[in-house]
């Protein structure tokens, strides 16, 4: 039994990205679980920026076989276009890419209802206007377009056409018009045609990986915070991101899964709306956003970036059941002279040490100052070569939220990274 999950521990944009480039090439198979085109990651292919909304980075590694799994919304144009610039730059997809039959499709009704929400004063999530929330309502009350769907050109005007009665009204209301049925199916059954090599069962290539005893990374998107259940709702994704959500969002039992990996930045940074206690609105803030290069892979959002955040990676430690952490971007503390870390946080004057139900904006971060390392940290490959601050931070976090850091990430390249193992060792 081999598989991991690699979940984010905090508000997304953690690294997870770097993290499953670092793991890939001891993996048979990276399956992606959740999650749809609003999640992104930037890598340089053949010399060139790319980033991929969809397609597990794993893609880079020849050997490495990569599924999009049942539990994701596929934005079908987004997928194919990634196809051709990956192939474009010479990497191979045919035979190492598959994207389940029963993953939920992205209809262009979707992205209009979420961006006519988001501008409706008073309904900002402050989303990714992917159209990832009215595609997952449409899954949950079962009535969406499967990605099997696309092949079958009859049985997808028939779902079509149900699916537009019900978002008629709603479109309206908020001011917007729908595409017509016939223009959606004519695009979206070519979008079918010229992705058919991809798409099959993915959770039977998965199970049938188990049985051969493959090793497979489980890759989760945005994280633990923006869970729809576990998150800080409702300024949350509409996924299940945590760890749980592989098994359904890859279609095996909690039984196949060995460990789980949070990855968690050494900072705390959120984009979007939502409670956030951390945050620093003042220089310190703007300077990890700019040393960190802080601004969204999706939509070029800057940031929101704060102080570590204790309470919310003990959580994480817990929802996702992690057997280990990966810290990222400790190289970015680098700019800041004196650290201070949220060990705990003070509501009605208590001291609570896990985030409360729905009154998150009322805590007050308790604060541990820790000293800066004022270091270049790039050259370190193994804990001990850390100054012995970062090492000091490191062993902080372990013993707030009881669980070891494995590999910690001290700047953008892969070889930038100390502690590397095989995750499957
Ligand atoms: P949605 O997933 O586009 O519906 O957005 C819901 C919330 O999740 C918003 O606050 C987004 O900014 C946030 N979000 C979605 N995807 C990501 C991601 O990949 N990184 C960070 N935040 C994300």
């Amino acid at each position: 039994m081999s598989a991991l999950v690699v979940v984010g521990a905090q508000w997304g944009d953690e690294g997870k990205g770097k993290v499953v480039d670092l793991y890939a090439p001891y993996a048979d198979l990276v399956v992606r679980y959740a999650g749809g085109a609003n999640a992104g990651h930037t890598l340089v292919v053949g010399g060139k920026k790319q980033i991929l909304h969809l397609i597990p980075s794993g893609i880079l590694h020849e050997q490495t076989r990569c599924i999009v799994g049942q539990g994701t919304v596929i934005d079908p144009a987004v997928f194919l276009k990634e196809i051709e610039t990956l192939n474009e730059r010479g990497v191979g997809t045919k035979g190492r890419l598959l994207v389940s039959q029963r993953a939920h499709v992205v209809l262009p009704h979707h992205k209009l209802i979420d961006e006519l929400r988001e501008k409706k004063s008073g309904g900002a999530i402050g989303t990714t206007k992917r159209g990832i929330g009215p595609c997952y309502e449409d899954k949950i009350a079962r009535r969406g377009v499967r990605i099997g769907d696309l092949l079958d050109v009859d049985r997808l005007r028939t779902k079509l056409d149900a699916n537009l009665e019900c978002w008629r009204p709603v479109a309206e209301d908020l001011g917007g018009t729908l595409p017509s049925a016939d223009d959606i199916a004519t695009r979206y059954a070519e979008l079918g045609e010229a992705l058919r090599a991809y798409i099959g069962d993915a959770g039977a290539v998965i199970r049938a990986s188990i049985e051969a005893d493959e090793k497979i990374l489980l890759e989760g998107a945005q994280g633990t915070m923006l869970d729809i259940d576990n998150g800080t709702y409702p300024f949350v994704t509409s996924s299940n991101a945590v760890a749980g959500g592989a098994c359904a969002g890859a279609g095996i039992g909690p039984t196949h899964i060995r460990s789980a990996i949070g990855i968690a930045k050494a900072y705390t940074t959120r984009v979007g709306g939502g409670p956030f206690p951390t945050e620093l609105q003042d220089e310190t803030g703007q300077k990890l956003r700019d040393a960190g290069a802080e601004y969204g892979s999706t939509t070029g959002r800057p940031r929101r970036c704060g102080w570590l955040d204790l309470v919310a990676l003990r959580h994480a430690v817990a929802v996702n059941g992690l057997n280990e952490l990966a810290i990222t971007k400790l190289d970015v503390l680098s700019v800041v002279p004196k650290l201070e870390v949220c060990v705990a946080y003070e509501l009605d004057g208590e001291r609570i040490a896990y985030p409360p139900y729905e009154r998150l904006e009322e805590v007050q971060p308790i604060y541990e100052a820790l000293e800066g390392w004022n270091e270049d940290l790039t050259a370190c490959r193994t804990r001990d070569d850390l100054p012995p601050a970062a090492q000091r931070y490191l062993a902080r976090i372990e013993q707030e939220v009881g669980c070891r850091v494995g590999v910690v990430s001290v700047g953008p390249d892969r070889q930038d990274t100390a502690d590397l193992r095989d995750p499957f060792s």
